[in-house]
């Protein structure tokens, strides 16, 4: 079924991943080749190319410039809720960094200080993530969808120096302002950044804070254009914070050297891509897709990467994608599966995509969430391009299953719906149950991999180390959980049918009921909560919260429902969807009190469960279908 020359690749990253990855380290330009190529740090995690020496910014950037491609285009913005297409040429994004390095350093940032960036999808967030990886600054891009608390979390977390934002977003028509947002956070947080420096944006301008805030335009016209500075393969370049299973988010920590390694790796063998092309991922600089597929993968690699302000629907209509695709060139593009789920509703038949030639596409891949067969069979019968789901996550940086573009000029085997394919070589991929035996074919379990996992993978918590080991190596000792459950069948194929603990995925976004349960639980009239992530034809998952009232509560459930919406948006942001709180007498529990939460995601689902036997009163059972038959909750019942 594999094709032979993934079957080798894969073979021989997993016999000898030490070569594997010396011949792929080989391909990008170091200062100093690494001394080591696998080797152990004093955590006692294994760590790729100690030694290295090299700068993530340069090579994305001067390299190109010095090997004669300065005229070539890197950086395309596509802005459909302002009307502007800008492109920038290697020679000139890499002049706007180092001028922005120069500004960054005059505020005090140095190696190893880390910086903030909230942005939109503007030019100036890719410019601001390679100005900190030029100056060897660790650089944190938090979602321009969060609300402030969250934003807040992360500062104190992160503790910047600097924060780098925007006067504002633009969701659809909606002007969203940012710096209230942002002055809220830092009034909030503790580890107060001494400087901010703000995009002042045409659609709104914000008040600066004297002393604190600065011009961006005029910020970056004052500076000087600084040098690159050489760092560590094993120093940081980004912080990603993640949601975990608690409220407190995870950051997930990427280093230079592996990073840069794996990324030019998978340009060519996952996503089939050389100097010159063009590259289009559609997600957005504050997840991972965005780091590693709009930012640093196509610029190190020499292609052209679009940074797209619009939506797949109503910017302005669901013709988006193929406009996007035609008018660039665009020879990959990725993207999850729900802008195609909002694209399919509006647009059932695909006939914008007549309007436009896109004979230059030659792989559309997508990830985020499940590929679901009904959007996969859709996609086939619409492009011409093969369709490749493929599965990864934050903490690996690059993905974990796909089927590989570039290693044979072809797909490695034809794709099956409802599986990425096969493990990309450098993840020796296995499927366990319980108790941690490995489980054959179409045995489904918890999906795990073997240590090492391959470089750009993440090597530790940001401050937590213990949280690295307890998250992700304490249950399977030698295996990273992935937290995702799965199968493979009999032909090796992988099939990722969702997470096994308590993180959902809503519209490609992640998170964790921890965190909607903390701001659920707040609410006066609450006792006790659980929310829980639900099917939803549109956007994968919805999370739907179950709350009990405090004795003597006597609160109407729909006034209820709304208040903890608003909550929800205030606190975490309007991208949870959090839009559905019912009241209910108790909640599913074991004996010992912990919450039944993947039973309560069964049942809304219509899926098969069994009771567990540790349940607490089955009788609870029959009380939370009566709520959902009432409410029509999930899509069996929605009718
Ligand atoms: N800033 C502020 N608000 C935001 C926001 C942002 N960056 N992103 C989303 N929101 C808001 C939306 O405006 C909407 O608000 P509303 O409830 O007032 O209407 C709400 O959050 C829900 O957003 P979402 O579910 O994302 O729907 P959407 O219609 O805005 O966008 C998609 C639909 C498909 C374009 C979007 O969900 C998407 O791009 N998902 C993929 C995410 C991704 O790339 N993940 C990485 C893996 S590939
Ligand atoms: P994130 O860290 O935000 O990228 O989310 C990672 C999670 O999204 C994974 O653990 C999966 O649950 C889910 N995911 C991502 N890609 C896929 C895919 N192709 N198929 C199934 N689930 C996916």
């Amino acid at each position: 079924m594999e094709d032979r020359a993934y079957a080798d690749a894969y073979r021989a990253s997993i016999d000898d991943p030490e070569s594997f990855w010396h011949r792929a380290a080989e391909q990008i330009d170091w200062f100093e080749f690494p001394t080591s190529i696998l080797d152990t740090d004093a955590n006692g995690t294994p760590r790729w190319f100690r030694g290295g020496k090299l700068n993530t910014a340069w090579l994305a950037l001067d390299r190109h410039v010095a090997a004669g491609r300065g005229d070539d285009v890197a950086l395309i913005y596509d802005s459909p809720v302002t009307g502007h297409i800008d492109r920038y040429t290697y020679t000139e994004l890499t002049e706007r960094v180092s001028r922005v390095a120069g500004g960054l350093a005059a505020l005090g940032v140095a190696r190893g200080d880390r910086v903030i960036v909230y942005m939109p999808m503007i030019p100036e967030a890719v410019i601001a993530m390679l100005a900190c990886a030029r100056l060897g600054a660790v650089h944190s891009v938090v979602f321009g969808g969060f609300a402030a608390p969250e934003l807040a979390v992360r500062i104190d977390d992160a503790k910047p120096k600097v924060v780098l934002s925007a006067s504002c977003g633009i969701e659809f028509q909606t002007v969203i302002p940012y710096k209230p947002l942002l002055d809220e956070a830092i009034e909030l947080a503790e580890a107060k950044p001494t400087r901010t420096v703000i995009v002042q944006r045409p659609q709104c301008k914000a008040a600066l804070i004297e002393d604190r805030d600065l011009d961006w335009a005029s910020w970056e016209a004052e500076s000087d254009t600084v040098g690159w500075v050489e760092v560590d393969a094993w120093d940081p370049l980004y912080i990603l914070y993640t949601s975990g299973t608690t409220g407190r988010p995870k950051g997930v920590v990427r280093d230079n050297g592996g990073h840069a390694v794996a990324l030019n790796y998978s340009m060519g063998a996952i996503y089939g891509c050389d100097a010159g092309d063009v590259y289009w991922a559609a997600s957005d600089v504050g997840w991972v897709v965005g780091h590693s597929y709009i930012v640093y993968g196509p610029l190190i690699k020499g292609c052209a990467t679009v940074l797209y302000e619009g939506k797949p629907v109503r910017t302005p209509d669901a013709g988006a994608i193929w406009r996007v695709i035609a008018e660039h060139g665009v020879k990959t593009f990725f993207v999850a599966p729900t802008a195609f789920r909002a694209v399919k509703k509006e647009d059932p038949n695909a006939e914008l995509k007549d309007r436009y030639d896109i004979s230059c596409l030659r792989y559309l891949f997508v990830a985020g969430e499940r590929l679901d067969p009904p959007t996969y069979e859709w996609l086939k019968s619409t492009v011409h391009t093969p369709v490749i789901d493929h599965w990864w996550q934050t903490e690996t940086g690059w993905s974990i299953c796909a089927n590989m573009m570039g290693v044979a000029d072809a797909p490695s085997a034809p794709t099956r719906p409802g599986s990425p394919s096969f493990p990309v070589p450098g993840y020796d991929l296995k499927v366990f149950d319980e108790d941690g035996k490995e489980l054959g074919p179409d045995g489904e379990g918890n999906v795990v991999i073997k240590a090492p996992l391959p470089p750009g993978t993440l090597p530790t918590i940001w401050g937590d180390h213990a949280r690295f080991h307890e998250a992700y190596w304490s249950r399977y000792p030698g295996f990273y959980l992935t937290g995702d459950g799965g199968y493979r069948d009999a032909d090796g194929y992988v099939y990722i049918m969702g997470r096994v603990d308590d993180v959902m995925n809503v519209a490609g976004h992640r998170l964790s009921t921890g965190e909607l349960e903390e701001v659920v639980a707040a609410h006066p009239a609450v006792a006790e909560c659980a929310v829980v992530g639900i099917a939803d034809e549109d956007k994968g998952q919805v999370p739907l919260g179950l709350v009990v009232l405090k004795d003597g509560v006597n609160t109407e459930g729909a006034a209820l429902e709304a208040e903890l919406v608003q909550m929800v948006r205030r606190q975490l942001g309007a991208f949870a969807n959090f839009k559905q709180a019912l009241v209910v007498p108790r909640l599913p529990k074991t004996r010992s009190g912990k919450i039944l939460r993947q039973v309560i995601r069964k049942m809304a689902d219509g899926d098969a469960f069994e009771t567990p036997s540790t349940i607490d009163d089955p009788a609870i059972l029959e009380e939370i279908e009566a709520a959902f038959d009432e409410r029509r909750v999930g899509v069996g019942r929605a009718g």
